[in-house]
């Protein structure tokens, strides 16, 4: 079956190409893949910069955003044929640590998980692959092709149950929002904030594309610029974008108890000059939090599916901004200024 592969650590070695049919070890059921959404850590996987191969393997099968149908299930299992399903990325580690364990790998302590598409376990942009059901989440058949934004959809719907667990530690009535950047993630982030009734601002360079208008639809509010000329004061931040100076900024302009949620995963070797006095003054003094944020666990997906399952549906189509057949994948991988989110397509569902 057809695959596209990627050697981990070397940039430009991606292509499309036939590999043998997906392991039995990999689970009982048999799922045919119809979409994968491409994101920045699939072009820093690209690119040479992260990412690593299963053992003993040099390449690795890359895609975690996932939509497939499922083509052969055990009798009385949770999913059955023909069901629309999206795959969970992270699996536990062996040992098991006692995240894992209980389920929640998307804390796992021990750093031995792998994720498929992304570190030592094959992704799912490939013809078919295996999966065993309890990392197989059923997607509501009404959002059909859109099941394919469930997965970048968990990670902030994980990021906003951190949120506000933090924001509940004492009284806590949140009024104001700041997702900084407006890819997929931001605008997903946006999108849970408005549901839960946040009057939410969203930073980002551009000027023009669809994410302003993005944005406006959604009830939120476009800034570009910097977080201090925003001119509010965020309950909660979720910072989408990993630039470590608005990370920075995120964190001098939150309001007292505020919580800042990281989610970017950013390169390293770039040097800030930080006031760490100043700015560990006001964190102290005005109970301030910052969590970093990764992955997601089943509730997470489950979480995100509901919250995709309230949204609009023309909103979210605009989201998927082009869909590229498999043969072309070379195309999904290039970006371009008016790119929302771009989608691998190997089948419509
Ligand atoms: C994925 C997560 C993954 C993270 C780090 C993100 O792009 O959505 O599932 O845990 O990368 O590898």
């Amino acid at each position: 079956m057809k695959a596209l592969t990627v050697q981990p650590g070397q940039a430009g070695s991606a292509r499309l190409e036939d590999v043998p049919e997906p392991p039995e070890s990999d689970g009982p059921v048999v799922v045919e893949t119809l979409a994968i959404g491409v994101c920045g850590t699939d072009a820093e996987i690209v690119g040479g910069r992260y990412g690593w191969p299963p053992p003993g393997r040099e390449r690795l099968v890359i895609g975690h955003e996932s939509l497939g149908r499922v083509v052969q299930a055990p009798d009385g299992g949770p999913v059955k044929t023909g069901d629309l399903a999206v795959g969970i990325v992270r699996r536990p580690d062996p040992v098991p640590c006692p995240s894992c364990a209980a389920g929640e790998w998307d804390f796992c302590r021990n750093g031995q998980y792998t994720e498929r598409g992304i570190k030592q376990h094959d992704g799912y942009c490939s013809e078919r692959y295996r999966i065993h059901p309890d990392f197989l989440v059923p997607v509501p058949t009404e959002l059909g092709p859109l099941g394919v934004l469930l997965e970048p959809t968990s990670v902030v719907a994980k990021a906003w149950e951190e949120v506000e667990r933090i924001g509940n530690r004492a009284h806590w009535e949140p009024r104001c929002a700041v997702v900084t950047g407006a890819g997929p993630i931001g605008l997903l982030a946006a999108l849970i904030g408005v549901q839960k009734g946040l009057e939410v601002h969203v930073l980002d360079r551009v000027t023009s594309g669809p994410k302003p208008q993005l944005v406006a639809d959604l009830g939120a509010h476009y800034h570009t610029g910097s977080i201090a000329d925003m001119g509010v004061s965020a309950d909660a931040v979720i910072e989408c974008t990993g630039v470590g100076q608005l990370v920075f900024d995120a964190m001098e302009h939150t309001a007292p108890g505020g919580v800042v949620c990281l989610t970017g995963v950013s390169s390293g070797g770039r040097q800030l000059a930080v006031d760490a006095g100043l700015l560990n003054r006001s964190m102290v003094l005005e109970n301030e939090a910052v969590v970093g944020s990764v992955n997601a666990n089943r509730r997470h997906y489950q979480a995100g599916a509901d919250a995709l399952a309230r949204a609009d549906r023309s909103w979210l189509e605009r989201l998927v901004s082009r869909r590229v057949p498999l043969e072309q994948w070379a195309q999904a991988l290039e970006r371009s200024d008016d790119d929302v989110k771009v989608v691998i397509e190997l089948g419509s569902p």
